[in-house]
């Protein structure tokens, strides 16, 4: 078993430069940016031998993209892993040649440039692979990084901390062999699910971070395979007591408004940023916390443990240490529509993991189950199936609104009330409605669960917006 909990520092993956700059006359400068998909070892597991990744310029998690909205980039991944990969822009509306589609893949030795058009509203995006059968070793072993897309409406919100006060924190959860090796899905045919019994935080198990006693803005991404989250944080001084932060930005950006609460619900892809408050917590340590017990999702000794936030006696800066405005932002929600345009079940039928019946594996036809007209808004129905089994249901290309959440233990939960989401968190039983406008462009785009295993066992699909004139 893992002993160290809280004896190693959080590590913060280096941020990206481009390589060059575009430019042509009368047209916005174009950065160019590359990645080179290449092994690593790092020594995770004290006491053991390092552990062989394969990361985004080999690192794990991948480096940080800061970007800002209207400055268009390119990236080249070049491919020097083990496996074929292709790559997704998580929480970007990519044209459809450049979203990472399962099968466009880039076998080993060879490269694909993705264009990456940087228009939205600021929010935290992160990039993984999704190459067919696949995705689940390729993000498990460590092709997975945050893209942090910041604009001039969310900068000038002074109660946003920033620089050294905005961590992103992406959370894993992993399984080793007695050697130090990872225990993988590939190798050991894992095809339900991979919970692991060690939880990282950008690649460390349980670090520690030491803070000052004030605001911090923590971007959290739920990068593991498998395992869902409910945390919550507690201080040495007062044990048994959550203590609320305020939720202030999901997957697609800021909130219409700030939610305080003491939890935070989060599934696999899930990004969820919260503004937590150290100031009278000095020379106290605040852990990091989830529920021991979330349905359907596996316990181990720790994995109620997730980091420790170690709290110092002085601020050295105390700017954008500001309350919080009574409304971040205008969030565009879609109009209300109430009749259902789909309703999809996400069901395991004789031992494989389908959609409606579906799965990708039946092909290029039969794996369209939804085909919107471009710029329309629809409403869809997103269902567990019965046996106990927790999906999170990403849908590429759009930002959603959560409408209704029954069939389980939770309603839609107060935050989600007031976000745009890409993902959502289909619980034990439940049964989501989701609405989303089908824009901007036409071409096919998947949907599928989040969880990888369930997704590489061809728990994936695709729609087709169609052009008005088709
Ligand atoms: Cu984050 Cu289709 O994936
Ligand atoms: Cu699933």
């Amino acid at each position: 078993p893992y002993t160290n909990l809280y004896s190693e520092p959080l590590p913060i993956p280096p941020t990206k430069s481009p390589l060059k700059t575009f430019t042509f006359p009368n047209q916005a400068p174009i950065d160019y940016y590359e990645i080179d998909i290449k092994p690593l070892e790092q020594q995770v597991y004290p006491g053991k031998a390092k552990t062989r990744l394969v990361g985004y310029d080999g690192v794990s998690p991948g480096p940080t993209f800061r970007m800002t909205k209207g400055r268009e980039a390119i990236v080249r991944f070049i491919n020097h892993g083990d496996l074929a990969n292709s790559v997704h822009l998580h929480g970007s509306y990519s044209r459809a040649p450049f979203d990472g589609w399962a099968e466009d893949v880039t076998p080993r030795q060879s490269y694909k440039d993705y264009y990456y058009p940087n228009q939205q509203n600021a929010r935290m995006l992160w990039y993984h692979d999704h190459a067919i059968d696949h995705t689940a070793q390729n993000a498990y072993l460590g092709q997975a990084g945050a893209y942090i897309l910041t604009d001039s409406e969310e900068q000038a919100i002074t109660g946003l901390p920033k620089g050294n006060y905005e961590v992103p924190l992406t959370l894993a959860s992993k399984r080793y062999n007695s050697d130090g090796s990872l225990f993988t899905p590939d190798a050991n045919g894992v095809t339900d699910n991979l919970f692991g019994d060690l939880i990282h935080v950008n690649g460390q198990p349980w670090p520690y971070l030491k803070v000052e006693p004030r605001k911090y803005r923590l971007r959290f991404l739920n990068a593991a395979i498998s395992r869902s989250f409910q945390l919550y944080f507690e201080a040495s001084g007062k044990l048994g007591t959550r203590i609320t932060f305020n939720v202030v930005a999901s997957d697609a950006g800021l909130l219409l408004k700030p939610v305080a609460s003491t939890q935070l619900d989060i599934s696999m892809a899930e990004r969820w940023e919260v503004v937590f408050d150290f100031a009278g917590l000095q020379g106290q340590n605040v852990t990091l916390r989830s529920n021991a017990n979330i349905p359907s999702v596996t316990p181990y000794l720790h994995t109620d443990k997730v980091m420790r936030f170690v709290v110092g006696s002085t601020v050295t800066d105390s700017s954008n240490n500001d309350a919080l405005p009574a409304k971040l932002r205008d969030v565009p929600f879609p109009p209300n529509k109430n009749g259902l345009d789909h309703a999809f079940e996400f069901q395991r039928t004789n031992g494989e993991w389908k959609i409606n019946g579906v799965s990708w594996a039946d092909g290029p036809e039969a794996r369209v189950l939804a085909k919107p007209q471009r710029g329309n808004v629809e409403r869809w129905e997103l269902k567990n199936g019965a046996g106990g089994w927790t999906h999170p249901i990403h849908i590429h290309l759009v930002d959603f609104q959560i409408v209704s959440r029954t069939g389980g233990d939770r309603p839609v939960l107060p935050y989600e009330a007031v976000a745009l989401k890409d993902v959502v968190w289909l619980n034990t039983n439940e049964v989501v409605n989701v609405i989303a406008r089908y824009a901007p462009w036409d071409g096919l785009y998947m949907f599928h669960c989040h969880n990888l295993i369930h997704e590489d066992h061809e728990m994936m699909a695709a729609f087709n917006v169609t052009a008005l004139d088709n």
